[in-house]
């Protein structure tokens, strides 16, 4: 098969565990989807059957953004209720009158399969345009049977009709929905009755839910979870961002893929997550725009050993930041990561919070998922802790998904 060859490229490979893994002068080889050699100009193999070869130019290139937890599809939005929490009503109160998630529950019902594609769509293009080329997609503003698989066809029509891989999560045990009023627990009963029917349809990867004194308990939890097991599906869990429910160390012990938002996250739930391997996914949209004061324990985490991501949470509540270069510059600035775990936490380790071990990394086997900064556009990036850099600039590269160059839709 015949090869293409990039070249004249500044490679940060984030091969191994820590570093850019910097190459200057860098090429690679790609032969279909994957990548085939990496490396520096000087020692490329001789004799390849190279069919096109593009220049860089010294451009920056590093693995395709991952962006691991994502809730894009669903109706409406909830300016309005920002705006009553900047009048002192908190995101727990607005929830419990039955705004909040429920009140984008009742609007994503009543839009159309269309509508919710083409809403979702653009958002997923926007991410995108940004770089990313593997996105989480959650259901969770279905909350019935119908409702879910809609939303979780429209992440699968995502991936069907766009150059970006998407993985979809049902997230059905997210809010109570109005019907179940007073009866969460025959709730979670449903979620568990229709899992294994959207499962069936082929629309799920993963399970998630939320743990959380304003959403379900760590004994509802654990009924979905079993469900998922039973059916040999990962699970994922919003865990520990309001309050210490111990729901990461729950996930632990169904070795979840990760354990997302951890404000409070204990040093037990560390423990827990190392021991299994479950990644930290940290969102701090999410944090900024709730106004957060309590940090996710970042400094135990490195201490643990636990790896750490990073995603943009994008949702109409509490996230609905569509950047992910904002989410890395703020992950520095407020939770104090460095710039390189920043990237790798919404590249390889975004990737390992999804179970995927074929992106993340220029290495040879792994999926020619790349991104190819500019070296103009008033905001050069060079260097890849640059990628933190520019605060709130809209940055596009040049993006590679599975060996093709992708339009700048
Ligand atoms: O990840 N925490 C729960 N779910 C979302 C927020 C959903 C919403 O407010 O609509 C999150 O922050
Ligand atoms: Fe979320």
């Amino acid at each position: 098969m015949s090869l293409s060859l990039w070249r004249g490229a500044r490679l940060a490979t984030l091969t191994g565990s820590s570093g850019y893994g910097l190459v200057d002068d860098g090429a690679l080889l790609v032969q279909g989807d994957r990548l085939h050699w990496v490396g520096p100009a000087t020692a490329l193999p001789a004799g390849l059957d190279v069919t096109a070869e593009h220049e860089l130019h010294g451009a920056l290139v590093t693995p395709g953004l991952v962006d691991c937890h994502t809730h894009l599809v669903y109706g409406g939005h909830r300016g309005h209720e920002f705006e009553r929490r900047l009048n002192g009503v908190s995101y727990e109160q607005i929830a419990r009158e039955g705004g909040g998630i429920r009140s984008t529950v009742g609007a994503t019902r009543a839009a159309s399969e269309d509508s919710l594609y083409a809403d979702a769509e653009a958002r997923c293009r926007q991410l995108m345009r940004e770089g990313v080329t593997t996105v989480e997609v959650k259901s969770g503003y279905g909350l019935s049977a119908e409702h879910e698989a809609r939303c979780l066809r429209v992440a699968r029509r995502l991936g069907a009709t766009l150059p970006v891989t998407v993985r979809s999560t049902c997230l059905s045990a997210h809010a109570l929905p109005p019907e179940f009023a007073g009866r969460s627990d025959d709730y979670i009963a449903a979620v568990c009755a229709w899992l294994p029917e959207l499962h069936a349809q082929g629309l799920v990867d993963a399970v998630d839910a939320f743990c959380e004194a304003i959403a379900f308990t760590p004994v509802q939890t654990r009924r979905v979870f079993d469900a998922a097991r039973a059916l040999g599906l990962p699970v994922k869990l919003h865990a520990e961002q309001l309050s210490d429910q111990g729901g990461a160390a729950l996930g632990a012990g169904y070795g979840a893929l990760s354990a997302d938002h951890l404000e409070h996250l204990s040093a037990d739930g560390i423990a827990a997550m190392a021991r299994a391997g479950t990644v930290a996914v940290l969102l701090p949209g999410a944090y900024y725009f709730l106004r957060e004061t309590k940090l996710p324990p970042v400094a135990a985490l490195r201490r643990a050993g636990v790896p750490i991501a990073l995603a943009t949470d994008h949702n109409p509540g509490s996230s609905p930041t569509l950047s992910p270069l904002l989410m890395l510059n703020m992950a520095c600035t407020l939770f104090r990561l460095t710039p390189e775990e920043a990237l790798r936490g919404m590249t390889v380790n975004g990737a390992r919070a999804l179970g995927l071990r074929d992106r993340g990394q220029l290495v040879a086997g792994q999926r020619a998922d790349f991104a190819i900064w500019p070296q103009a556009q008033g905001c050069p990036i060079e260097h890849p802790g640059e990628l933190s850099y520019w605060l709130g600039q809209q940055v596009t590269p040049r993006v590679v998904w599975g060996g093709q160059e992708r339009d700048k839709a």
